[in-house]
């Protein structure tokens, strides 16, 4: 007699799932877009990176999500669940115990987590005791342990300092171990290693990469740095404008990117793939009040035409097979025989 058939395991929800977020920036001039129909799912254990040049809205994404967007600007459409539960208008006192537990942020200044007054130490220790049942002791091996672990020489010397007396790369690592210590469920880290030398760099990111995959973390990592993405991300959403405009599992975006934005961004790394010479994008991402309707790297694109002014609709970045990412282009066969 065979087994009955088992019932099929009903699919976890993504951790974290944006759905057509929208925020704007009130002007005298009007309401003016900073997001637009940005939407992407995290899922437990995976890395994201989010990238973009400087103004595409990444930061603006990131503090969406965190409820911590500030007049005049607001989000002004869409959703973000985070396991099921929506944060778009949640109160704020719910919101804030998220961002004490669940939620974790690694802020482009460490001094918006780091306390002033408090030395390192009592900081660090304070962390692990809220978040773990060991005595002080302890706490102070563990808060040594995680100091070391981001790169932060002398870490027993750096306990009896106040943020003031490190650097600010030290600032920034010691940001850093705070957010791991707090174990989250989610950390979004805007672009904290770009102040970095290219060695604790390579560091950290090694470290939290190991971190993440042990307590299945899910972390979205905004950078302008596609070389970071590549050592970090299993997947990566490629934003222009205010929009994401391709995504996709990192290696083959990276391998075969169908947005020429994409191929911009990786030509004008410093390596120089394919052996060729870094090629910058020519010309500058527009402005808030300038972003042109349609696709908004037209401006700037090699292979755009009149098709391009208006809005490109999303479609899988390689014919008929979705896992392989999506893409918002009108012209996407031609960016790939670039
Ligand atoms: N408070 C603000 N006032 C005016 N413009 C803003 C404000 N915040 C963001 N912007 C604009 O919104 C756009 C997106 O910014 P941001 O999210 O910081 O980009 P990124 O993090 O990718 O560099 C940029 O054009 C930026 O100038
Ligand atoms: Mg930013």
């Amino acid at each position: 007699m065979s087994a009955p058939p088992s019932p099929a395991p009903s699919p976890l929800p993504p951790l974290l799932e944006v759905q057509a977020l929208r925020a704007e920036l009130a002007t005298r001039g009007g309401p003016l877009n900073m997001l637009d129909d940005v939407s992407f799912t995290l899922g437990h254990g995976r890395v994201l990176a989010l990238v973009g040049e400087s103004g595409s809205g990444k930061s603006a994404t990131a503090f969406s999500i965190m409820g911590l967007l500030d007049p005049p600007a607001r989000v002004a459409g869409g959703s973000v669940r985070f396991a099921g539960r929506e944060l778009v208008g949640l109160a704020e006192a719910e919101m804030r115990r998220l961002r004490g537990n669940r939620i974790a942020m690694i802020f482009q200044d460490p001094m918006m987590t780091l306390n002033p007054v408090l030395t390192i130490g009592a900081q660090i220790v304070e962390t692990v005791l809220a978040h773990a049942p060991v005595g002080r002791a302890e706490a102070r091996r563990r808060a040594r342990d995680v100091l070391g672990r981001v790169g932060v020489p002398g870490p027993e010397e750096r306990l009896a300092c106040h943020p003031h007396q490190l650097s600010g790369g030290l600032r920034q690592r010691v940001a850093i171990a705070i957010a791991l210590l707090h174990q989250p469920d989610l950390i979004i880290a805007d672009e904290p290693t770009t102040a970095l030398d290219a060695t604790i760099q390579a560091q950290i990111l090694r470290e939290v990469r190991a971190l993440v995959t042990e307590r299945r973390t899910a972390l979205l990592w905004i950078t302008h740095d596609l070389s970071v993405a590549e050592q970090l991300a299993d997947d990566i959403a490629v934003m222009y404008a205010g929009r994401i405009v391709e995504r996709g599992p990192a290696t083959a975006l990276l391998r075969q990117p169908i947005h020429p934005y994409t191929a911009g961004l990786i030509a004008s790394l410093p390596r120089g793939r394919r052996g060729s010479r870094l090629t910058p994008i020519p010309g500058l991402p527009p402005t808030l009040a300038s972003r042109p309707s349609g696709c908004a790297f037209r401006p700037r694109c090699g292979v755009a035409g009149p098709a391009c002014a208006a809005d490109p609709p999303w479609r899988d970045r390689l014919a008929g097979s979705a896992p392989g990412g999506a893409v918002r282009c009108v012209n996407p066969g031609q960016a790939v025989a670039a």
